[in-house]
């Protein structure tokens, strides 16, 4: 067992890292996120998941951290002209090595009809492919890693179990690297009563994206659901994207 003196040392020596996301470090007690830590960010399509993770790397350099996106879903191009779009400098912090691009949606881009058995081989070589781009690409100094979106690869795996395992390995093979990391998930309708998905028990953290369509309301909430070593607020609370990027406002609390 560890003596107290021992874990005393532990919890002083957390450290944390801003967002820089207008809004979300207020939640998170002002001090943002543990380092090291990993979030899965939910939401549904246009919710600004990509935005959100791209602001979060943009704001890495000004505090010596630099990132890496791993793309899989969307071209590189189409991540930088519509970064420009929601004012976010990802074309210059490229250019200045200070953020990889790497594309990886070849790996998921299986077409036609393809028999069960090689369906899952197909998608393990995926999942195998994907874990050697995040271990090669996180050798060099990078402190913050982004990866958009794991849903397209995990839902080539026929069954929960096998989907489990696949996120289970990719979050075995992300810890060890250190990086504050954003695990991109789709979250298939926007409801308000929401399961949890296996793969958010495993994570540090949970951060969930929902528009809110009612009648007489047309609302977009971001929430904190989980995250670990942070005594953060749980309110769902209203953003918007703009030309600033993704904006949430702490102080405002959305009772839908
Ligand atoms: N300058 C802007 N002002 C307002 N909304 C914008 C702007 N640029 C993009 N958007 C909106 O942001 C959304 C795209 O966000 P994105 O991060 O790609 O979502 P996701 O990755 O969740 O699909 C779109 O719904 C688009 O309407
Ligand atoms: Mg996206």
């Amino acid at each position: 067992m560890e003596s107290r003196q021992r874990l005393e040392q532990i919890v002083a020596s957390i450290e944390y890292t801003p967002t820089g996301i207008q809004g979300i470090d207020e939640l998170l007690e002002g001090k943002g996120l543990p380092k090291g830590s990993v979030v899965f960010v939910v939401g549904g399509p246009g919710s600004g998941k990509t935005t959100l993770g791209l602001q979060f790397l943009c704001h890495g350099p000004s505090v010596n951290e630099n990132g890496v996106y791993i793309s899989l879903d969307e071209s590189l191009e189409s991540v930088i002209r519509n970064s420009a779009t929601v004012g976010l400098n990802v074309g210059q912090l490229y250019k200045e090595g200070k953020l990889s691009l790497i594309d990886a949606s070849p790996i998921v881009s299986v077409q036609g009809e393809i028999a069960a058995s090689k369906f899952l081989r197909s998608a393990e070589s995926g999942l195998t492919s994907l874990m050697q781009r995040v271990e090669a690409a996180t050798r060099t100094n990078v402190s913050r890693l982004v990866v958009d979106s794991l849903a397209t690869l995990i839902l080539q795996f026929p069954n929960d179990a096998e989907r489990r395992l696949a996120v289970k390995g990719i979050l075995e093979t992300i810890r060890p690297i250190k990086c504050t990391t954003f695990l991109i998930s789709e979250l298939s309708h926007s409801t308000i009563d929401r399961e949890y998905q296996f793969e958010e028990y495993l994570a540090e953290g949970v951060f969930v994206m929902r528009a809110i369509n009612k009648p007489g309301v047309a609302l977009q909430t971001f929430t904190v659901e989980k995250m670990r070593g942070v005594d953060h607020d749980k309110r769902p609370h209203p953003y918007k994207i703009g030309s600033n990027g993704i904006e949430v406002f702490p102080t405002e609390v959305a009772d839908y």
